[in-house]
């Protein structure tokens, strides 16, 4: 078999490693691993490359993705459809593997349902928000970037009469905020899922105070909305622009916050916006490790004939979920609150 593989949308680490492990199985299974080059776009215009031994070795420990990525969406596109139903014949292609977010998974299962083309996907994001598998890759690596950061800024926030904002990405979830927050041992922590105001936020600065520290930490996740006791709220956006998939860039919810809180407490605070740190460099081994699980199973998903899926970890155990199941974004378990809100102020 001539097997495609891509990845598509915003890159996390842990792609290299997916990619080496299923063109590993393939072709110690005797097929054709073929690396189709920025997402959906390549196999729209053709640009393949091999994805033979020499190609795939070398690249476990390496962030991004040597194949690329962009957000094309042939649904999106007046000839996309088109394109991508020629380019399966020419790529002469028996099955690809698609490896992407949310919406890379929708696009992978309408091309799956209305032009039967042969595929599997597999989970990847730091936002940990894709439905119907545990975990996906990408995530790790960026919690321990936030954590590493926060452990950081304790230590200058101690030395000052500070509160510290630290916005994190994870788009409309909070998981990267809800996991960093507590591994971090953060003061108060804001997603998108559950509304904190700044009210309860300065009180639990206050509260600290009281108990003798002059300093405390907030994670807000880039998607949170600004709120307050009266009710009112606001969403803070970077930009009103949108990437090809349609999303619009987040970010600049810290800074506001920074200013509200310094307004309800009449402390100092400073803003530490991570951004795309949390999604560079080296895969951590968790990351390394769920990838090449992903990338094998996805492999073996494709000599089943189990296409129409995606990879997915339950608990321990490696399985796989209908694309059509994977609809929607995956919210964080609010039970984490519950441990996270023993060390709010
Ligand atoms: O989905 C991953 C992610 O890093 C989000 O956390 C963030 O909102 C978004 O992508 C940033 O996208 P871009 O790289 O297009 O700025």
């Amino acid at each position: 078999m001539r097997v495609g593989i891509l990845t598509a949308g915003g890159d996390c680490p842990g792609l290299n490693a997916v990619i080496r492990a299923s063109a590993r199985r393939l072709l110690e299974r005797g097929h054709e691993p073929v690396g189709i080059l920025k997402g959906y776009r390549g196999l729209a215009y053709g640009e393949l490359r091999p994805l033979d031994y020499r190609a795939s070795s070398g690249i476990l420990h390496l962030g991004g993705t040597i194949l690329s990525t962009s957000s094309y969406d042939p649904f999106r596109e007046p000839d996309g459809l088109d394109r991508i139903r020629a380019a399966q014949a020419d790529a002469r292609l028996d099955a690809l593997i698609a490896i992407g977010g949310e919406h890379t998974m929708d696009i992978t299962r309408r091309l799956h349902e209305e032009l039967d083309l042969p595929a599997v996907g597999v989970p990847k994001t730091i936002d940990n928000d894709v439905v119907g598998t545990d975990f996906t890759f990408g995530f790790d690596t960026a919690v321990q970037v936030a954590t590493d950061a926060l452990d950081r800024l304790h230590t200058t926030a101690q030395s000052h009469d500070r509160i510290m904002i630290v916005e994190v990405m994870g788009r409309n979830v909070g998981w990267i905020a809800m996991h960093a927050g507590i591994a971090g041992g953060a003061d108060g922590i804001v997603i998108p899922e559950l509304t904190l105001t700044v009210e309860e936020l300065a009180a639990g600065v206050a509260r600290r105070h009281e108990r003798g520290k002059n300093f405390s930490i907030i994670v807000v996740a880039e998607g949170a909305e600004l709120a307050f006791a009266s009710g009112e709220s606001r969403t803070v956006r970077a930009s009103e622009t949108t990437d090809e998939y349609g999303y619009t860039q987040l970010g600049g919810i810290g800074s506001s916050l920074a200013t509200e809180l310094a307004r309800a407490t009449g402390y100092e605070a400073r803003v530490t916006t991570l951004g795309h740190v949390q999604r560079g460099g080296t895969p951590t081994s968790t990351d390394r490790i769920l990838a090449t699980r992903y990338g094998i199973q996805a492999a073996e998903m494709v000599f089943a004939g189990e296409t129409g899926r995606m990879t997915a970890l339950h608990g321990r155990e490696m399985t796989s979920v209908p694309l059509a199941e994977v609809r929607g974004v995956k919210q964080v378990d609010l039970r984490l609150l519950d441990v996270a809100r023993t060390f709010f102020g």
